[in-house]
């Protein structure tokens, strides 16, 4: 056995009887323009508990979203991330009891799966450090980054706030592509007045399913404007929150999404038609609204409106509604 090899057998033995907790925030990616690349923290979480046995038991216990519907072996994406966590120091550990308390909705565009990528990835990191080794915040990144293919879920749950994160090719000196890519994030904290409200409908939908309706091409004039609107999201949200009807419009996804969330994105348009800035919550089917305090609507003021735009829609799937304020997450995952 090499000497690394050794170390890590080492360190997987001392990890045995170990327990570590993390809470994880869900997301709201996309926020209109910022499509794969903007994304606030929400302060809703998942807590997750990871015990290492000394047995190759794998025991998966899940409360809350997902009991009905989740895998209890290593597929749990949890555990997966966990383990390629683990993996960056070398250590592979058989058994593992992950205790699961879920309240982040599923497949409504709310980051469930990036919180599982997030959490899994931190207690990997929490127990890490018990052995005296650690993964920095821009690893987590990295990592979480191509275990979920896109990182505007990830980074919030990482850091908090309000999040820009962009992936580009790298390049040599020359400026020719190296065939890597890398990932890289913006953090800020959310103006004070924005006060967001959630709209979370009775049906789900994956996120795979809402990439496939995605275009290939957009148009070049709506691709302008979304560049200006995603520049104006981000003055709204850090610093001019009346800047947000603007600044959360979006021509390159909704639109072409329409047809799988089609009470969301009606309820989406009834809002904006009156002023009220709206957006499909990542790949939908959620929508988010941002009320402003001191401005026409606060969070407050703004959910008898939502609910009455929701009882004037012509709803095409019995969609069902749930009306939530949130407050924004500014911490991130963060070990228990
Ligand atoms: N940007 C993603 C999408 C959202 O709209 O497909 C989830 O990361």
């Amino acid at each position: 056995m090499s000497q690394l090899a050794g170390e890590a057998a080492d360190s997987a033995s001392q990890l045995v009887g170990r327990t570590v907790k993390v809470r994880v925030p869900a997301t709201s990616a996309n926020l209109g323009p910022g499509y794969d690349s903007a994304g606030i923290a929400l302060a809703l979480y998942d807590d997750l508990e990871a015990t290492i046995l000394d047995t190759n038991e794998l025991v998966i216990e899940v409360e809350g979203a997902g009991s009905d519907t989740l895998p209890r072996d290593g597929s749990h994406l949890v555990v997966r991330a966990l383990a390629r966590g683990l993996a960056e120091s070398g250590i592979q550990t058989e058994g593992l009891h992950l205790k699961c308390t879920n309240r982040i909705p599923q497949g409504r565009g709310l980051g469930s799966s990036s919180a599982a990528i997030v959490g899994g990835l931190a207690l990997a990191r929490e127990l890490l450090r018990q052995v005296g080794q650690d993964l920095t915040d821009q690893r987590l990144l990295e990592l979480a980054n191509d275990l979920e293919g896109h990182p505007d879920n990830v980074a919030p749950a990482i850091f908090g706030g309000f999040t820009i994160a962009w992936q580009q090719s790298v390049t040599d000196p020359a400026g020719e592509p190296t065939g890597e890519t890398m990932v890289d994030v913006y953090v800020h904290s959310v103006h004070p007045d924005i006060r967001p409200v959630l709209v979370i409908p009775n049906g789900d939908l994956s996120t795979e399913r809402a990439r496939e309706l995605m275009p290939a091409k957009v148009p070049l004039a709506d691709a302008a404007e979304n560049a200006a609107s995603a520049s104006l999201l981000s003055v709204a949200l850090i610093s001019n929150p009346e800047l947000l009807l603007v600044g959360t419009s979006d021509r390159i996804h909704q639109y072409y999404r329409r047809f799988a969330y089609p009470d969301s994105y009606g309820l989406m348009r009834s809002l904006r038609k009156v002023g009220i800035p709206a957006a499909i919550s990542g790949a939908g089917p959620s929508v988010i609204v941002f009320g402003v305090t001191g401005a026409e609507f606060d969070d407050e003021a703004l959910c008898p409106v939502i609910v009455e735009h929701v009882e004037g829609l012509e709803v095409e799937q019995r969609t069902e509604f749930d009306v939530t304020p949130i407050a924004i997450d500014v911490e991130g995952v963060k070990s228990l």
